[in-house]
């Protein structure tokens, strides 16, 4: 049984991951979170069953030899300080995202973790949604032929009212915050991009930007294409989805709120219904993923911390293009 110190016990960490740590638990599953840290002490109030701390120095300290891994679910901008510290002091790390703020950020964790010997993952939840990798296995295959085009949205409101949200230096805004979804699942599925191009806009987020399209380019004039904001209320779908294009069909993706399709059309027009693929579990699959690379002294090859690092690269051009207003960044 692999035991987890969650760190940071905000939003994503009460929600989606202590859900997918209950349901691996009752189902005998190989992780068990023991010990919980949140520098506020107002968000472990009513905790029971576990041993508690308001500082992350405390927990890894008293820790020793007590836990496997930690879990961190603080905000974007401690993400370097805290998975160096926790790799430092002996534990294996699985860190929510966007990875960091900046490669030079990344690329100080990926060292950390290769001098200690620990294993970094960074939770980028779209690689075990069951439809995205099906999507991927497909532009692997090459069953459809190859790729013409893909487009990807992703729209709502910004509901967190945590205020590192909506400043940009901490959270990135939404290219780094919300975005980053779609361009970690563009840079898994097709790789990285020759270029990127663009626009964006900032309406609520200081130093960061709201909502943006961004081109991306790669050889034989294969493009994708997305769309995100974090400044749409009301937006009752919740806009989720992929739709990508090879030379003999395509598959269209829409988990938008309330809806579910997921359909794979040739060009002979046979339709076939996916959405048995859908499986959204992705915390849960995620977990569990982390914990058998733990247990088995495996790389986490899913998630590769160069590979992750990659899409931080890819925000980074966006954003720089975006700043000259949409002029072409080659990476
Ligand atoms: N995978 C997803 O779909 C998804 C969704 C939402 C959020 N996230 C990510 O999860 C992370 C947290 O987001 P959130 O919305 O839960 O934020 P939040 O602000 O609700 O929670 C963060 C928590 O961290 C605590 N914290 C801050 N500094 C700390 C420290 N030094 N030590 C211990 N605790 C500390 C805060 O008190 C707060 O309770 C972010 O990186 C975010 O991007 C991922």
């Amino acid at each position: 049984m692999l035991r987890v110190g969650l760190i940071g016990f905000g939003i994503i960490a009460k929600g989606s991951h202590m859900s997918a740590y209950r349901r691996i638990l009752e189902e005998n599953g190989p992780v068990i979170v023991e010990a919980i840290c949140d520098a506020d002490p107002s968000r472990l109030e009513g905790l029971e069953g576990y041993r508690l701390y308001t500082s992350v120095d405390e927990m890894l300290e008293k820790e020793q030899g007590k836990l496997d891994f930690v879990d961190i679910c603080a905000p974007c901008f401690m993400h370097e300080e805290l998975s160096v510290k926790a790799m430092k002091a002996g534990f294996h790390v699985l860190c929510e995202k966007p990875m960091a703020r900046s490669v030079e950020e990344c690329q100080r964790m990926i060292n950390t973790s290769k001098q200690t010997g620990k294993l970094l993952m960074n939770g980028v939840c779209n690689r075990f949604f069951g439809a995205a990798q099906y999507i991927r296995g497909l532009v692997q295959s090459g069953e459809l032929g190859a790729v013409r085009n893909a487009d990807f949205s992703r729209i709502g409101f910004l509901s967190s009212k945590a205020g590192w949200v909506r400043n940009g230096k901490l959270s990135g805004g939404a290219m780094l915050d919300l975005h980053i979804h779609d361009v970690d699942m563009i840079n898994w599925m097709f790789g990285v991009p020759k270029s990127v191009s663009a626009v964006a806009k900032s309406f609520i987020t200081q130093d960061g930007y709201d909502s943006m399209s961004v081109n991306y380019m790669y050889e034989d004039n294969m493009f994708v294409h997305a769309y995100c904001d974090w400044v749409t209320p009301q937006n009752k779908y919740n806009t989720r989805t992929i739709a990508v294009y090879f030379e003999k069909g395509y598959v269209y993706l829409d988990r938008s709120k309330g809806r579910e399709v997921f359909v794979k059309v040739t060009n002979d027009g046979e339709i076939t219904d996916m959405t048995a693929q859908i499986k959204f579990d992705v915390f849960y699959r995620e977990i569990l993923y982390f914990a058998d690379c733990i247990a088995n002294g495996k790389p986490v090859s899913e998630c590769l911390p160069e590979d992750i690092m990659n899409s931080v690269r890819i925000i980074m051009a966006e954003m720089e293009s975006a700043d000259k207003r949409g002029q072409v960044v080659d990476l």
